[in-house]
């Protein structure tokens, strides 16, 4: 038996079909980890809020007080499911998380470590994965409204972030421009690759 539980987090883009690919990962897991799957925006008060009433155009607040919600919902998550759940040696996977807020918020203009320092009460994930798939890509799915080009530079700006995670090691790369089951089956085998190097994780 597991003495604690263990704590994934999975990122992309906007349309990167990771919100999909979690739930496959949280099925295929499900035997062994009876996993909790989660999200960020959370379901609680703030990040209810967040969903509600910030996230559209003529919504929006300032990006620092965007950033400031993002990190008030995630302590107020990881207070009332995700520490629960690990107390209880479950594992968690979290849609959106930390790399979120570093992602969209730092493209938005503001400093990385500023975000970091109003996330540092959040807890390290064991692991974090970025399901990365072109922008090109991505805006093809969502279909947007929006100005193409400017919403292309957005992505473009947001992936860049993510990728210098993957470079410092930080997050491990998914590559999600393949077939849906093909990317399924890549972030099933990485996770399993990582379950292994925690002791005890695997039964
Ligand atoms: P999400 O619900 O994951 O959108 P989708 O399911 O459509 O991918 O996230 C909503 C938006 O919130 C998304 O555009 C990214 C943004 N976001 C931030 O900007 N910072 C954050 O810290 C988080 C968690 C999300």
């Amino acid at each position: 038996m597991r003495r604690k539980g263990i704590f994934i987090v999975i990122e992309g883009l906007d349309g990167s079909g990771k919100t999909t690919q979690a739930a496959i990962l949280a099925k295929r897991l499900f035997k062994t980890y009876n996993p909790l799957l989660t999200a960020e925006p959370s379901r609680g008060k703030i990040g209810t809020f967040i969903r509600e009433c910030c996230l559209y155009e003529d919504k929006r607040l300032p990006t620092e007080a965007e950033a400031l919600l993002f990190a008030a919902d995630r302590i107020e998550h990881l207070q009332k499911e995700i520490k629960p759940a690990l107390e209880a040696g479950r594992l968690v996977i979290c849609d959106r998380y930390l790399y979120s807020s570093l992602a969209y918020q730092g493209s938005a203009g503001l400093s990385l470590d500023w975000i970091k320092v109003i996330n540092s009460r959040a807890l390290q994930p064991d692991f974090a994965l970025f399901i990365d798939v072109a922008p090109e890509q991505v805006l093809e799915r969502l279909q947007r409204k929006k100005s193409v080009m400017e919403t292309l530079e957005t992505q473009r700006k947001v992936r860049e972030i993510y990728l210098r995670f993957v470079e410092n090691g930080e997050l491990l790369r998914v590559n999600g421009n393949n077939p849906k089951e093909r990317v399924a089956d890549e972030l099933y085998a990485k996770v399993l690759e990582l379950l292994k190097t925690i002791p005890g994780s695997v039964s």
